[in-house]
């Protein structure tokens, strides 16, 4: 009798709650991280089927109900060496990630404080494009983009005419800007507003811009001009900076020029 309660008492001790506290912490701990890692290969999945439904939307491909479906086949993948604007092989387009290349000292450069308009300090040396063909024709061509908005790095594509300075589109699929602000840039009214402007003018000076207000029809900058967004001029102003930095001569400036070559012969 004396030896039960002994053995109950030693239970409900400190060092049999703090056992019991440790074995289950522990089972929770392998629970959740085992989870996370089972989980993992899912959400990579997800994350990139999401960007490719991003990239079918801003070339205009996407299927009513917003499925990539066989859509994408249509788009060709290929890897740009900044630097030189030419495509490269290696390093493939599968499984890129421009962050983790950016920050590694042999695939990532630093971006000389004058030039980051973009506020991103560093950038992978390789970036891939995405292009739509009609047969042999080049039809468009879409480019990732990031920079800082005002709370956040937001990315996105921008898509292109084949000239390499018509505006198709711009879509972006990861921010943090605030809702009913900043992430009026998800508002399909203003996304539409981007379709048909030019980047440059004919001195080959990058003109795109976020406004601040309305931008008046007739005026001479229209073509170059997209409305503000309301009790949001930073992150319009993040959004014209990351796009002068991308298409930019530290961006991709040396692949467009290449483009817009091959367009002329
Ligand atoms: C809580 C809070 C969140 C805000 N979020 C944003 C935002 O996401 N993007 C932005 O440009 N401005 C945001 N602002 C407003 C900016 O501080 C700034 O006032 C605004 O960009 C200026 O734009 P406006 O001249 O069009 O009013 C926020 C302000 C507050 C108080």
């Amino acid at each position: 009798m004396a030896e039960a309660a002994g053995g109950q008492a030693s239970r409900d001790g400190v060092t049999g709650t703090l056992l019991v506290a440790v074995v289950l912490s522990l089972v929770c701990s392998v629970l959740v991280s085992g989870t996370a890692v089972l989980l993992k290969p899912k959400q990579q999945q997800n994350e990139a089927d999401y960007r490719q439904r991003i990239i079918l939307d801003v070339a205009g491909l996407s299927a009513p109900d917003g499925a990539a479906g066989d859509a994408f086949d249509r788009i060709e993948a290929r890897m740009v060496d900044l630097a030189t604007g030419e495509y490269v092989d290696s390093p493939g387009v599968d499984g890129f990630d421009p962050l983790a290349a950016a920050s590694d000292p042999a695939t990532g450069i630093a971006i000389p404080a004058a030039l980051d308009i973009a506020s991103i300090r560093r950038r992978a040396k390789y970036a891939p494009v995405y292009l739509v063909r009609d047969g042999e024709t080049l039809e468009q061509i879409i480019l990732p983009v990031y920079g800082s908005g005002l709370w956040s790095t937001m990315f996105g594509y921008l898509a292109l005419e084949n000239d390499g300075n018509t505006v198709r589109g711009l879509r972006f699929y990861q921010h943090a800007e605030t809702p009913g602000l900043g992430d009026q840039v998800d508002k399909p009214a203003w996304r539409a507003q981007w379709s048909g402007k030019q980047l440059f003018d004919d001195a080959g000076t990058a003109r795109i811009e976020v406004i601040r207000g309305t931008v008046a029809e007739n005026s001479a900058d229209s073509g170059y001009q997209v409305d503000g967004l309301a009790g949001a001029t930073l992150t319009g102003r993040g959004v014209t900076n990351l796009v002068h930095y991308w298409v930019g001569e530290h961006g991709f400036g040396p692949y467009l020029e290449t483009i817009r070559s091959e367009q002329q012969r």
